[in-house]
């Protein structure tokens, strides 16, 4: 192998590669997002008739390739299904249930609801004629999950993991130059977290199409050493061969600066891998004064492998890395690029308010910025691993993260999971350590939890040696795990003595993998359990629990601690402990579960940021309450505090290193100024004001959104007549919007059971009582009377030699109510030829788009029983054992749902809005009782 260094190719980059990509990428590598226009229904998880009779066919997907029956099946009819585009979560969408999981925030879906725990997706693509001789695959970011995969009625798999990335090959089973099916049916019924995981194709979905001789799925490792100032770069890339083809080919490794600029490249030719054979191949590159990837200058590359075959590129594979060197060190703690860095971090789910799992990748970098804004610079990946744009907006925003394994063990369901992981994962420059466990009570202070961490350490060494191990453990510190995982992993202050551990073992570095579990409501100052809100005040919130301000005070002042992770960075949804029912997210979060900062977040960015930070806690409007005393803290990093009451002193209090200062004030109305000096210098002001009453709506896009985001967290609020927010408002606000869609509606109160979303209902009913009698002429037209004559069940013995000339048939519907705004359509499956349809005597034309869909005008209907009438001629049987259709149809009923709204709690509300594709403008319209109507105008 060649190492060439980049100036010598520059004048080749700059001139012919750009060139070489674009011209080349349709006939190489394609990766297409299909995540539009599926189609989805519930099915069952036990009732096979409501499960579309799925897998009862007499040879079913198991038995015979291509059998896949039901809505497996391609041919099945799924017009009368709801319209969706991914990612979706349909656990959001319901709504609550005290008969729901705690775990999972009460939402009204999995085993306990057997009809709200399998979702069908089905969605139709066509490949053309001219993709013949490519490999096409099916690639799943994620699915919650037990999902089995059809093409075109073929079985492909099942993925039981929630939180696992998949492919599928599909090259054997296209109909080229057609229509193509593409069937899922999620089974959500189990849950693998004891935290909400969503339900549903709730992660991006791809096809993609590669020559035969391609790069491996996720078939690329990129490691750097450094050395002095130039990193050299091991390219190590997995090739596959899936062709007939076994000549030479020539790979082409090639560094580019985020500008696109080439500056390194190395090309070797190889020998093919055989049929259906991988081969690694090794590249080192040069770069010369790399810019390193850190947490304030989150720098990266591009690697970009290229495969030629006679000088012609056959496929092309982004991978983008960073350049960095990270080390633990069991006396000094962590370090990035040789310099120390205290991992002031946080644990999180994925779930965001309104939208559940179902996170647009504008919410990952929304999310981000939001916990770099607390000075965080570490995220831990609890306790799954995260979507593949959560990772990619850490690298790019400059965040640490743990990417953590679902559930330890040494069994392929583990370690092939975590494989998985690890090669998806092992290139972002963000992943510092992997975490293959959290809290395996029945094993991690034993010797069965020494043996599967040793393997599982072990195992991930031989994938990734460039990452360390850690586990997060809960109890004692002392022995299993404890004694051997390479990074050891503290959960919480109050499971063991930390410092106890540490002098037993000296070697192993340490961190606090979840630290300071503290409950609070945003904007609550005194708790209130009758209704389930807990004080704001950082205080420890149970004897062996710590407060935030405990727990770093802990960590930040032992340098052998590498930091900690704050349980957690957000709220989430499920776990509302120290309270159940009604409460339905965690009150942990730093931030509510829209992102709106709690005060916690005060004190942390006093302390783990570098900007100066003044806040005072509460609010002021304390109506009812004056002259009772109210606690006033300040969160500050300035030397001094002094507190004003409507301009009369307080006192100035001296702030100590991670602390946070406390007064007790009689509430009077008026302002409440803080003042923060800095070397005796007053250098911040901050003031808590007592609000008029709220006027006005106030929407504004929140700061943390991308710049010309397709999605924009939008902000709701109140102000007084002067244009101040008001703290304690808790108005229902309802939104309309125009250019564009709601995404999902939040407010951050632990208690609310109001809708994340308001989405039309569809019901589909079937036509029960169905019956037949023959007739005598051919004519669909002619007139039957409803007499109780001669009517079979049916299609019932139908003898298809001797058939009448036509028949007529009944059946019934049943109206749960018939009001205009519903739109009830009839999918009529084809039954026999001319069919003429009445609907309560009346005939009724088959609409303009569709001859087999007939849109049933209220004023034909009735609420209760309406009478459906088809005549038809019937269709012959080609061959004895043709199948014949005997089902006529299904009715849909849309009722649209009623207008977007939100409470909002205390102050805030949120509203997730996403442009349609080619607006110019979307308007956001906000209205409440008693208040001036809001609208926020945002252009392309
Ligand atoms: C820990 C656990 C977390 C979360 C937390 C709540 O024991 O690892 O996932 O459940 O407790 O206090």
């Amino acid at each position: 192998m060649k190492s060439i260094s980049l100036n010598r190719f520059f004048f080749f980059l700059v001139f012919s590669i750009p060139f070489c990509i674009s011209a080349q990428k349709h006939t190489e590598r394609e990766l297409i997002l299909i995540d539009k226009d599926w189609r989805f229904s519930f099915g069952h998880l036990y009732d096979t008739q409501k499960d579309f009779n799925h897998a009862t066919g007499y040879f079913s997907y198991l038995a015979k390739t291509g059998y896949g029956d039901g809505p497996a099946a391609p041919a099945f009819d799924d017009r009368a299904w709801r319209k969706l585009d991914l990612p979706h979560d349909w656990a959001v969408e319901q709504s609550f249930s005290e008969k729901a999981s705690f775990s999972h925030g009460f939402k009204t879906a999995g085993k306990n609801f057997p009809e709200k725990s399998i979702g069908w997706y089905r969605k139709k693509i066509n490949i053309p004629e001219t993709d013949k001789g490519r490999i096409i695959s099916l690639k799943f970011d994620g699915v919650f999950r037990n999902s089995k995969v059809f093409f075109n009625g073929h079985y492909l798999g099942t993925e039981e993991s929630g939180y696992n990335g998949f492919e599928y090959d599909i090259t054997a089973y296209v109909n080229y130059g057609g229509k193509n099916t593409i069937v899922v049916r999620v089974d959500a019924s189990m849950e693998e977290g004891w935290f909400y995981e969503g339900a549903g194709i709730y992660r991006h979905v791809y096809l993609k199409k590669t020559n035969p001789i391609h790069v491996a799925e996720n078939g690329t490792y990129v490691t750097s050493e450094i050395k002095e100032n130039n990193a050299e770069v091991t390219a190590d890339v997995t090739i596959e061969n899936k062709g007939s083809y076994k000549g030479m080919i020539e790979v082409v490794q090639t560094i580019l600066e985020a500008s696109g600029k080439q500056i390194a490249t190395i090309s070797e030719n190889t020998t093919t891998p055989d049929f259906y054979k991988t081969i690694h191949y090794t590249s080192k590159l040069q770069v010369n004064n790399p810019l390193l990837w850190d947490i304030e200058n989150p720098n990266l590359y591009h690697l970009m492998t290229q495969i030629k075959q006679d000088g012609k590129i056959i496929d092309h594979y982004e991978t983008t890395f960073g350049i960095r060197t990270i080390k633990f060190d069991a006396e000094k703690g962590f370090f990035l690029n040789g310099k120390s860095v205290k991992l002031k971090g946080t644990n999180n789910h994925q779930d965001h308010a309104g939208i559940g799992t179902a996170l647009p990748d504008e919410l990952q970098y929304f999310r981000i910025k939001k916990l770099k804004g607390m000075g965080s610079n570490a995220y831990r990946c609890s306790h799954h691993p995260p979507t593949p744009e959560l990772l990619k907006a850490c690298d790019e925003l400059g965040m640490l993260v743990i990417d953590e394994t679902r559930l330890m063990g040494i069994n392929d369901y583990h370690l092939n999971n975590l494989k998985r992981m690890i090669e998806r994962d092992r290139n972002h420059p963000s992943i510092f350590c992997w975490s293959v466990g959290n809290e395996e009570w029945k094993i991690e202070g034993g010797i069965v939890g020494e043996r599967i961490t040793n393997v599982m350490q072990g195992f991930t060494k031989s994938i990734d040696t460039t990452r360390p191990v850690t586990v997060g453990i809960s109890s004692g510190f002392k022995s299993g795990i404890s004694s051997v995982v390479e990074i050891m992993g503290y959960n919480y202050l109050g499971n063991g003595d930390i410092d106890a551990h540490r002098n037993e073992f000296k070697q192993q570095p340490g961190m606090g993998t979840e630290e300071g579990s503290t409950f609070a409501a945003r904007g609550i100052y005194f708790t209130d359990d009758t209704k389930h809100y807990q004080s704001a005040y950082d205080r420890k919130p149970r004897p062996t629990f710590y407060s935030i301000e405990e727990g770093w005070k802990f960590y930040a002042t032992r340098p052998y601690l590498a930091g900690l992770f704050i349980w957690t960075g957000f709220d989430y949804r499920g776990e509302p402990t120290p309270y159940g029912w009604p409460s339905v997210t965690s009150y942990f979060g730093m931030m509510d579960v829209c992102g709106f900062p709690k005060d916690n977040v005060f004190y942390l960015k006093s302390w783990w940021g570098n900007e100066p930070v003044l806040h005072i806690m509460p609010h002021w409007n304390w109506s009812g309450m004056e002259g009772k005393e109210i606690d006033v803290w300040a969160y500050s990093n300035c030397d001094e505090v002094e507190l004003f009451l409507n301009k009369k002193s307080l006192g100035k209090k001296k702030m100590k290193q991670y602390g946070h200062l406390e007064w007790k004030v009689k509430y009077t109305p008026g302002t409440l100024e803080a003042i923060g000096y800095k070397n005796g210098k007053k250098v911040l002001s901050e003031i808590q004001k007592t609000t008029e009453n709220p006027e006005n709506i106030k929407l504004s896009v929140d700061k943390e959104n991308q710049t010309n985001s397709n999605v924009v967290v939008v902000t709701v609020e109140t102000t007084d007549k002067n244009g101040v927010h008001v703290p304690t408002a808790n108005h229902e606000i309802t939104f309309s919007l125009k250019g564009g869609k709601i995404l999902g509606v939040g407010n951050g109160n632990p208690t609310s059971l109001e809708k994340d979303q308001f989405i039309d209902n569809i019901e589909l009913l079937p036509i029960t009582d169905f019956e037949e009698k023959k007739l005598a002429s051919a004519d669909s037209n002619q007139k039957v009377t409803d007499s109780e004559d001669n009517w079979l069940e049916g299609f019932k013995d139908r003898d298809y030699k001797n058939q009448a000339p036509a028949y007529v048939y009944r059946g019934k519907f049943d109206l749960k109510s018939n009001l205009k705004t519903n739109t009830v359509t009839f999918f009529y499956k084809k039954i026999g030829a001319n069919a003429v349809i009445s609907v309560n005597g009346n005939k009724i034309a088959p609409s303009t788009e569709d001859d087999q869909k007939y849109v049933f005008n209220t004023s034909v209907l009735k609420q209760g029983t309406n009478a459906i009438q088809i005549i038809a001629q019937p269709l012959q049987k080609l061959k004895e054992w043709d199948v014949m259709n005997t089902d006529p149809g299904i009715i849909q009923v849309i009722t649209p749902s009623e207008p977007w709204k939100r409470k909002l709690f205390n102050g805030y509300a949120q509203i997730i809005i996403q442009k349609e594709d080619n607006t110019n403008e979307v308007v956001l319209s906000a209205a409440a009782k008693g208040l001036n109507a809001g609208s926020l105008t945002l252009k392309k």
